[in-house]
């Protein structure tokens, strides 16, 4: 025991100190705060990455060159793009929390309100708080508390030893309080603990997931989910699309520990009601969802999830943009609100529509509003941008199948996506497609001239196929041709939002 605890537990002992230090086991608090207090230096050297990240447009170019320069990560001239910058921050989160395991600690996520803080605190104490927050910061000094900022996020390294409730009423009070709100361990105390928020982080990779369907949207996502999901070896978080990632966490660098233990549990729960329903309890558990491949954020964290296998399926360009456009924009001739009651078009509006009433008579604005009132829709529907991201990430771990291959020779895909995921292939189910819409859906297959037009606007998309299935072995012998050249409106499937008969 170091001679200032000594001296602390005789004050406890003598009752001449408030501390709260003094309610808890002193054997535990003193390894704690000794193993704090001994290697201070190491441990604030491992803390302070960012936990939750800002969509960068939603800040200014300044706020960001700030972001990197205080934190020392490489400059690279031009700030990069959204990957780039998710790519540095995540992996500085990342790297943090690793090495703080590794020597020893766990990592923290801290969450100070300044603003209740001031209001809770007593009078007196109150401009102590806005000179030490103007001191840490590094900000003019606030003249009321509502120019405090609501509150702060911070990250500490701090020993394992330490508990939530060590940290809350100890670390915190007399390691930070002082520099960063002013006040002394024993002043405002039910003011500090009610303005304070303390929570341990965790790593991505501890998240149980073993694969995901992680797009591309409108291509037949839900069909691949419903058919691996008759895999007895194969579980999915959930019979719908998973939110967890892109929505739960969508801004976070690191996951809350609870928020891993609860999605953990439930893909646990998703396995047990699967070896219920089939007598089989199945070793791998997936989610889908479609929007990830696009997501930078997200598909960071999934890529962190190391022992995580990516799943894509691709389909025709020109098919999936008329999908899209008709299940946001298109204006059934009218008929919409019947189109929403079948489940042609969307109760939902899509990322990229320009607002939330817009209908389109045809499917030629397409064309004419490429670059207009329809910018945001075509690049919110692009894919080909993403891919080589995601097969950087997923070195080694991605597979791209092709709707056309799942129609053609269903077997054989499924066959090897089972060797993939190295499940049992003599157990591959039979394949049925779901919410699929043949025939005319708009009026773009009756336009020759639209369709070979947007068909050029799609050329990247089409040579990025066309490249990745190059490497695959795997052929698909209608890439170029669209399914506008196949339409047999007698024998169109028509299943919206269920299982095709
Ligand atoms: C939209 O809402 C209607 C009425 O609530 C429902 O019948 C329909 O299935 C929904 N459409 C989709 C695509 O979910
Ligand atoms: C077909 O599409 C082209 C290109 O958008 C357009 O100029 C033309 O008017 C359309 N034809 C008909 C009959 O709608």
């Amino acid at each position: 025991m170091s001679r200032r605890d000594q001296l602390l537990s005789l004050a406890c002992l003598l009752s001449l100190s408030e501390w709260t230090l003094c309610l808890e086991a002193p054997e535990t608090r003193g390894l704690c705060v000794s193993q704090y207090e001994e290697r201070n230096g190491a441990w604030l050297s491992m803390s302070g990455a960012m936990s939750v990240y800002v969509q960068a447009n939603h800040r200014p170019e300044w706020y960001w060159q700030e972001v990197f320069e205080r934190r020392g990560l490489p400059d690279r001239g031009v700030l990069g793009d959204e990957d780039s910058r998710v790519d540095r921050l995540s992996g500085e989160a990342q790297g943090q929390i690793l090495g703080c395991g590794v020597h020893g600690g766990r990592y923290w996520e801290i969450q100070m309100y300044y603003q209740r803080l001031y209001d809770l605190a007593p009078k007196s104490m109150r401009t102590k708080i806005l000179k030490a927050f103007a001191e840490s910061s590094g900000a003019n000094r606030p003249r009321s508390g509502e120019e405090l900022p609501p509150s702060m996020r911070v990250t500490l390294c701090i020993p394992a030893e330490c508990d939530k409730p060590m940290i809350r009423e100890t670390i915190i009070p007399r390691f930070f309080a002082p520099k960063h709100v002013g006040l002394e361990p024993y002043e405002a105390k039910d003011a500090l603990q009610n303005a304070l928020d303390v929570n341990e982080l965790a790593d991505w990779s501890d998240i149980n997931i073993d694969f995901v369907i992680g797009g591309v949207f409108f291509c037949g996502t839900t069909s691949l989910h419903r058919n691996l999901d008759k895999h007895p070896e194969l579980a999915f978080s959930s019979p719908e699309e998973d939110y967890f990632i892109t929505a739960q966490m969508a801004h976070r660098l690191l996951p809350l520990k609870s928020d891993v233990a609860a999605f953990n549990q439930q893909l646990e729960a998703a396995k047990d009601a699967k070896a219920q329903a089939t007598g089989h309890r199945p070793h791998l558990v997936g989610i889908r969802n479609p929007m990830i491949f696009h997501l930078p954020l997200a598909r960071h964290k999934i890529a962190r999830i190391t022992k995580a296998k990516m799943i894509l399926i691709l389909c025709d360009p020109l098919g999936r943009l008329e999908k899209a456009f008709m299940f946001h924009l298109y204006c059934f001739q009218g008929n919409l609100a019947e189109a929403k009651q079948q489940g042609l078009a969307s109760n939902f509006t899509f990322l990229g529509s320009p607002r939330d009433d817009t209908c389109f008579d045809s499917a030629s604005v397409l064309l004419t509003e490429r670059d207009g009132e329809l910018k945001s829709f075509w690049q919110h529907a692009e894919v080909a941008v993403h891919v080589p991201n995601l097969a950087q990430l997923f070195r080694g771990r991605m597979m791209v199948v092709h709707q056309e291959q799942l129609r053609r020779i269903p077997k054989n895909v499924f066959a090897s996506l089972a060797h993939f995921l190295k499940v049992s292939p003599e157990l591959i189910p039979s394949s049925t497609r779901h919410n699929s819409i043949g025939g005319h859906r708009t009026d773009l297959c009756h336009n020759m001239t639209l369709v070979r037009a947007l068909h050029r606007r799609l050329q990247r998309e089409y040579d990025m196929q066309a490249q990745l299935m190059k490497t695959d072995k795997v052929t698909v012998s209608r890439l170029r041709t669209t399914r506008c050249s196949e339409i047999d409106q007698a024998k169109a499937t028509f299943c919206p939002n269920a299982e095709c008969a």
